[in-house]
């Protein structure tokens, strides 16, 4: 038989698989099915798949609930447009929001210590890209996402926002201090 002429028969799917094909196939499908399992494993036995709560909010409940922390816990501002550093006890509930294009506030964590951190969107889908610890959540507008996050290394962290949200996309990046 030759590629350049065309097969004598042509129905393809009425041949009789061969079964070295037939092997591979059934080997593809079996790791197709670890690889399954193992998506949900990790959120057990990984460290970087975090297992998110999620709550259906609105904007205005979640801004409420964020400047009430804002209020209470900002100890400086930072950037041009004085966005502020918001270090609240650990234990508590911290919020971020994303919105066209920025995140906001920024926050200050102790490292070592436990937080529920609070996610949401007031227009459309981003992305939450913890840099440099790779972690990566999408976050929703209408719902809360709520990690419960134990930092471990004391740094400056980037927030990048890693779906496509328009034509400032690239510019949207916030800021996660870890003490
Ligand atoms: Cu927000 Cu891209």
């Amino acid at each position: 038989m030759s590629a350049i002429l065309p097969p004598a028969e042509r129905l393809w799917y009425r041949h009789p698989i061969d079964r070295v094909e037939g092997t591979w196939i059934a080997i593809a499908l079996i790791w197709c099915l670890v690889m399954f399992a193992m998506m949900v494993g990790w959120h057990v036995w990984g460290k970087q798949n975090l297992s998110t709560e999620t709550y259906r909010t609105t904007p205005e409940k979640f801004t409420a609930k964020a400047q009430a922390v804002v209020d209470k816990y900002t100890v400086r501002t930072e950037t041009a447009d004085n966005t502020p550093v918001v270090a609240p006890p650990p234990g508590s509930d911290v919020y971020m929001i994303a919105r066209l294009w920025s995140f906001w506030p920024i926050i200050e964590l102790e490292k070592g210590k436990t937080y529920k951190l609070h996610l949401t969107s007031l227009d459309y889908n981003h992305g939450f890209s913890l840099q440099p610890a790779n972690i990566n959540i999408q976050i929703v507008p209408g719902f809360e996402h709520v990690i419960t996050v134990t930092p471990n290394q004391a740094g400056t962290y980037s927030v990048v926002c890693n779906e496509f949200c328009g034509i400032n996309h690239h510019t949207m990046v916030g800021r996660l201090y870890v003490k």
